[in-house]
């Protein structure tokens, strides 16, 4: 029997020329390339490819009914990031592929020049928060999570660690310091990064209150500034204040010494908006595998993790990742992850 055209089965060509339909123009190849370690709003895209937003929301329907992109809820905003391809799937090889050959484009100077004037405002936005809400900041910090939530299991995963003796650790943003004496007692020598002063003002009277004396307090933004590298590198809940997440994992990737650990304590994704408001938080938290994958591509492996689920509806994230030798890629150990209810 023969088959008339309607009765034909064209979908998964439908979806492989889409593929092709959504890579054949050079702006959208820039926006894939713009979001290779980011994400950003409609209107973020709009101002860097200088376009009105509504052209950009086309150029995005097109990646987003292509695959390419995918779209993630952030309070009232909608950010685009880059999806993984799917190699089982039609278009799955080419997909990985065009991905491979975005990545070797060089994006114009002007179009870096206005993303990195994005990061600088999502950056000021995180920064004048803490300046003005010093005060409040622990009535603010109980409003998601707390130190005490998370403090046992970060400690679990720093005890399970096996550092040399003379270790130093460095904190990036220690906030009230509340976390300092744990570190202090840990590792010969402590510093304490914190781009706020009045923070480090709080974090200064700690250390002063329980009298540490191997704790060095510095004044310096974490991505910007130059300091020195250590062999446990604790960023508690600072994450979600960053700009430009993935990029910053980059950095501080740098900040940990060869066979070193990365410990990160973060909010699983959620869509709690008025965090932004409240809490000064740029990202409403992180999908697990989003973390994973920045890691890897910063060039560290994945150790253990450890969840915390809250009562009032969060889950953090306890994370450990390790700067090793040869930077090997390495897959994903999902069997070492384990949920802690409080
Ligand atoms: C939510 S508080 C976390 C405090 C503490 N680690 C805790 O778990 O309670 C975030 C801290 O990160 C600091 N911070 C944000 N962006 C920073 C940056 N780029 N460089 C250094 N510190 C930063 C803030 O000033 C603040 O002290």
């Amino acid at each position: 029997m023969t088959l008339r055209a309607s009765q034909l089965d064209f979908e998964p060509a439908d979806a492989l020329a889409a593929l092709c339909k959504a890579a054949g123009d050079p702006l959208r190849l820039n926006v894939l390339r713009a979001l290779t370690n980011d994400s950003f709003g409609v209107l973020e895209l709009a101002q860097i490819f200088a376009i009105g937003q509504s052209g950009m929301s086309h150029h995005l329907k097109v990646l987003a009914q292509a695959g390419l992109v995918a779209t993630r809820r952030e309070g009232n905003a909608i950010f685009y990031r880059r999806a993984l391809a799917q190699m089982e799937t039609v278009g799955g090889t080419l997909h990985g592929a065009l991905l491979q050959e975005v990545d070797r484009l060089a994006l114009p100077l002007e179009v870096r020049e206005r993303i990195a004037q994005v990061h600088q405002q999502r950056a000021a936005a995180s920064q004048d928060f803490f300046a003005r809400s010093a005060e409040r900041f622990q009535a603010q910090q109980d409003l998601i999570a707390g130190l005490p939530q998370y403090r046992d299991s970060v400690l679990a995963l720093l005890d399970s660690l096996d550092f040399p003796a003379g270790a130093r650790a460095l904190e990036i943003g220690p906030g009230d310091g509340s976390f300092l004496p744990e570190l202090a007692r840990r590792f010969s020598a402590v510093t304490a990064l914190d781009n706020s002063p009045a923070m480090l003002e709080l974090a200064r009277l700690r250390c002063e209150r329980d009298g540490l004396t191997n704790v060095q307090l510095q004044l310096a933004d974490a991505l910007l500034d130059d300091y020195p590298s250590a062999d446990c590198v604790v960023l508690n809940m600072v994450l979600h204040h960053f700009a430009a997440p993935a990029q910053a994992l980059q950095t501080l990737a740098g900040r940990v010494n060869i066979g070193g650990s990365l410990l990160i304590t973060e909010l699983c994704s959620h869509n709690q908006s008025w965090a932004r408001d409240t809490c000064g938080d740029l990202w409403l938290g992180f999908e697990q595998d989003d973390l994973a994958h920045w890691a890897l591509a910063a060039g560290l492996t994945q150790g253990e993790s450890l969840y915390v689920g809250l009562r009032n509806g969060f889950q953090i994230q306890v994370r450990h990742f390790q700067r090793t030798p040869s930077l090997p890629y390495v897959a994903e150990r999902p069997s070492l992850a384990r949920t802690i209810d409080r």
